[in-house]
C-alpha cells in the first residue's frame, strides 16, 4: 500500500525522515511530491495512492476523484478548510486533521510578530512593551492555550471570548473569560484570532468589531485571512489611522495596504506559523501514526468528515 505525502510547502527534512519511519514499519510504501507547481501534477500522484498526507494543500473533489484508491487524507496541521469534506464522504475517504500538533509553533509566531511591532521593526526608535497590555484571545483553543502560557511570561492581561469552551478551562489556565465578542474587542490593546475558517467565521470580522479596538490597538492573524471582511477591515484602517495589523499571510488586497497603510501592517511572505522543525515532527508523525492506526485497527480517532 502507498502512502503519498503531498506538500506544496515541504516539511523539514526531520519530520519527513520520521515519517517516512513509521509508514515502513507499518508496512506501507512513502512517495513524496513536493514543492508541486500545478493541481494535474498532485492529481497524477494521488492516482494510485492508499493514504495521504497533505498540510495546507487543497484536497477538491477533482483531487479525491483522481485518487482511485484512497481510503484516508490527513491534513497535518489543525485547520481543515482546505479538503473538500464532502467529496471525502462521497468517496469513502476518511479525512482527519491532527490538533494541537503545531499549535505552539503559532503561538510564538504571534509574539514574535507582535514584538516586532511593538519595537517598530527593530528601526532603533522608541517603541513599545507588552508588559501590563491587555490581550484578547479570539477563540481559546489549543493555539489559544499556548497564547495564554507565553502571554504569562511576558506579563500581560488575558481574556478569552470562545463560547465552545468551559469558562473553567480559561479561568485555570490563568485568562479572564468574557461574555461577548464585543467585550473583547473593546478591552484588548492586542486581538489575537484563533477561530478556523467555516461558514460561519468566513468575514466575520469587520467593521463591527475593529472599531471597537481602543486607540493604539493591534489586531493578529494567525488563523485564516478568509475569517477577515476585508473591504470594511481596510475602511476603518483608513479612518482610525491608530490601528495596525499583523497577518501570518498576506490579505488579498495587500497592494492596498502597501499603499495606504505603510508602517502600520505587517505580513508574513508565507505562511509561517507552523513553519518549525518541531511543528513539521510533531503533525507528520501524528498524521503518519494515525494512518497506520486507521489501516491496523480501523481506529477514527481525530475524523472530521461524516461517515
Ligand atoms: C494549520 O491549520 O495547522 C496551520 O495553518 C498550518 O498550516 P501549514 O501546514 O500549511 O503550515
Amino acid at each position: 500500500m502507498k502512502v503519498l505525502v503531498a506538500t506544496e510547502k515541504p516539511f523539514a527534512t526531520v519530520a519527513v525522515t520520521k515519517i517516512r519511519e513509521i509508514v515502513e514499519k507499518g508496512g506501507y510504501s512513502l512517495t513524496l511530491l513536493e514543492k508541486y507547481k500545478t493541481p494535474e501534477e498532485f492529481c497524477s500522484a494521488v492516482a494510485d495512492a492508499d493514504a495521504l498526507i497533505v498540510r495546507s494543500d487543497i484536497v477538491d473533489a477533482a483531487v479525491i476523484a483522481s485518487a482511485k484508491r484512497l481510503k484516508i487524507v490527513v491534513r497535518a496541521g489543525a485547520g481543515y478548510d482546505n479538503l473538500d469534506l464532502n467529496a471525502c464522504t462521497g468517496s469513502n475517504v476518511v479525512a482527519m486533521n491532527t490538533p494541537g500538533q503545531n499549535s505552539n509553533a503559532v503561538a510564538e509566531l504571534a509574539f514574535g510578530m507582535m514584538l516586532y511591532t511593538a519595537r517598530g521593526g527593530f528601526d532603533g526608535e522608541t517603541g513599545s512593551e507588552l508588559l501590563g497590555k491587555t490581550l484578547g484571545l479570539h477563540a481559546f483553543g489549543n493555539v489559544g492555550k499556548c497564547m495564554a502560557r507565553i502571554a504569562a511570561g511576558f506579563g500581560m492581561k488575558t481574556y478569552a471570548f470562545d463560547p465552545f469552551v468551559d469558562k473553567k478551562i480559561m479561568i485555570e489556565a490563568g485568562v479572564t473569560p468574557v461574555d461577548t465578542i464585543e467585550q473583547l474587542y473593546s478591552i484588548s490593546q492586542y486581538v489575537s484570532l484563533h477561530i478556523p475558517a467555516n461558514d460561519k467565521t468566513i468575514n466575520s470580522i469587520g467593521e463591527r468589531l475593529i472599531s471597537l479596538m481602543p486607540p493604539g490597538a493591534v489586531l493578529v492573524n494567525t488563523a485564516r485571512k478568509e475569517v477577515i471582511n476585508e473591504v470594511e477591515f481596510a475602511a476603518v484602517m483608513e479612518k482610525r489611522n491608530d490601528l495596525k495589523y499583523l497577518t501570518d499571510i498576506a490579505p488579498d488586497n495587500a497592494e492596498l495596504f502597501a499603499s495606504k497603510f505603510a508602517g502600520r501592517y505587517f505580513f508574513t511572505p508565507k505562511k509561517m506559523g507552523a513553519q518549525t522543525e518541531e511543528a513539521n515532527v510533531n503533525a507528520g508523525v501524528a498524521a503518519a501514526r494515525q494512518i497506520v492506526s486507521f489501516f491496523a485497527t480501523g481506529d477514527e480517532t481525530f475524523r472530521v468528515n461524516k461517515p
